[in-house]
C-alpha cells in the first residue's frame, strides 16, 4: 500500500484548494482543527505516526496578524512549535514536509523585491512566529519545501478580497492603504503551483524527492500593486459585472492614517526567480489571477 499525503489545515484558504490539487499525486488525508489541534504536541505526533505519510503538507497556521500581537504564545505554538514537531516526525518517517510561509518575515525596508537569500527581520509577532517556523524546519533538517507567499485571497475564509466586496456593497466611500506594495496571490494558484512543484520533484511512480530540489522558495503572483490598487480592481469588477454596489470612491490613504496593532512591511514584494529557474514556474500577474478567481 502506498503511503498517503497528510494535509494539515484542510479547511483554510490554501489547504482547501490543496485537497483537490494534490489528489492526482496520491491519497490525500486532509485534517482540520477538529481532527487535531496543532497546539497539542502529543495529538500532532500521534496523527502523523498513525498515517505514516510519504508527504506532510502543512497549510495550517495562526494567520490573524493583528490578534497575534496579544496572543504571541498561541501564534508561536501554531506557527513555530507545530512545524518543528512535523519536521521531526517527517525526519523520523523519512517523509517530505511542505510548509507555507510569508512575506511578513521581512521588514519591508528594501527597495528591491526580496530574494530567498535576503535576511529576514520580522516587524510583528506573526512574522516572528512564521520565521521561527521556517528556522525550526531547517534546523531539524528533514526533506522539506518551504513556500513563502503573500497577500493570499480566495472566495472562502477571511481575506481582503471578501472584505472589500462586502464593504463596497455597504459604504459609499472606502479608505484603503496605498503605501504598502505587494502581490495579491490567489490560494488556488498557490495550490496548483505546489502540486506542479511536487510532481516535478518526483521520480515516475515514486514520491516527491524534496531532498534534491527542496528548500526555500518564493511563490507569489507576478506584478505588484498596493492594497488600494487591489481594492480598486475589486470595485471595478463589481461595477462592470453589475454587482450590488454602493461604493462611489476608493480613497488612497497612507498607513499612518490606518493604525493597526501589528506593523506591516511597506514592501512585501518577493522575487520568484529561484522558483522560475528551478521548476520553470511563473505565476500569472495578480490582475489575471484576480479575474480568474472572481469569474469563478
Ligand atoms: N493569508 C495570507 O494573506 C497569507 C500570506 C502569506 C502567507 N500565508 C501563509 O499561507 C499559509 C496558509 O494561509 P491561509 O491564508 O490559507 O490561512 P487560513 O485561511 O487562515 O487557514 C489556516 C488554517 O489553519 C487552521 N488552524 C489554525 N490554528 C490551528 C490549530 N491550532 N490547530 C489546527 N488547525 C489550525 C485554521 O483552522 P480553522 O479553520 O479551524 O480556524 C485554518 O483552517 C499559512 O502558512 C500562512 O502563514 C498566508
Amino acid at each position: 500500500m502506498t503511503r498517503p499525503i497528510l494535509l494539515f489545515g484542510g479547511n483554510g484558504q490554501i489547504g482547501w484548494e490543496l485537497r483537490r490539487t494534490l489528489a492526482p499525486l496520491g491519497d490525500v488525508r486532509a485534517l482540520e482543527r477538529s481532527d487535531v489541534d496543532l497546539v497539542d504536541p502529543d495529538a500532532l505526533r500521534r496523527s502523523v505516526r498513525e498515517a505514516a505519510p510519504a508527504l506532510i503538507v502543512n497549510a495550517a497556521a495562526y494567520t490573524a496578524v493583528d490578534r497575534a500581537e496579544r496572543d504571541a504564545g498561541l501564534a508561536q505554538a501554531v506557527n513555530a512549535e507545530a512545524p518543528r514537531i512535523l519536521a521531526e516526525e517527517a525526519k523520523r518517517l523519512d517523509s517530505g514536509l511542505v510548509h507555507f510561509s510569508t512575506d511578513y518575515v521581512f521588514d519591508g525596508s528594501a527597495t528591491h523585491s526580496y530574494r530567498e537569500s535576503d535576511e529576514p527581520a520580522p516587524i510583528n509577532v506573526y512574522g516572528n512566529s512564521k520565521r521561527a517556523g521556517e528556522v525550526a524546519i531547517q534546523d531539524v533538517g528533514c526533506a522539506h519545501l518551504i513556500l513563502r507567499t503573500s497577500w493570499v485571497y480566495s472566495m472562502r475564509g477571511a481575506n481582503f478580497l471578501l472584505t472589500v466586496r462586502r464593504l463596497a456593497g455597504e459604504l459609499e466611500e472606502l479608505r484603503i492603504v496605498g503605501d504598502q506594495r505587494g502581490a495579491p496571490t490567489w490560494a488556488r494558484m498557490i495550490a496548483e503551483a505546489t502540486a506542479v512543484i511536487l510532481a516535478r520533484c518526483s521520480a515516475p511512480g515514486g514520491t516527491a524527492d524534496l531532498q534534491d530540489r527542496g528548500g526555500l522558495y518564493h511563490l507569489t503572483a507576478s506584478g505588484e500593486t498596493s492594497w488600494h490598487g487591489f481594492a480598486v480592481a475589486v470595485v471595478d469588477w463589481m461595477r462592470t459585472t453589475g454587482q450590488p454596489l454602493r461604493c462611489k470612491r476608493v480613497l488612497d490613504i497612507p498607513t499612518k492614517d490606518y493604525p493597526t496593532p501589528a506593523k506591516r512591511p511597506a514592501n512585501s514584494l518577493l522575487d520568484c526567480g529561484k522558483l522560475r529557474e528551478t521548476f520553470g514556474l511563473t505565476l500569472p500577474d495578480w490582475r489575471e489571477q484576480l479575474s480568474l478567481c472572481l469569474e469563478g
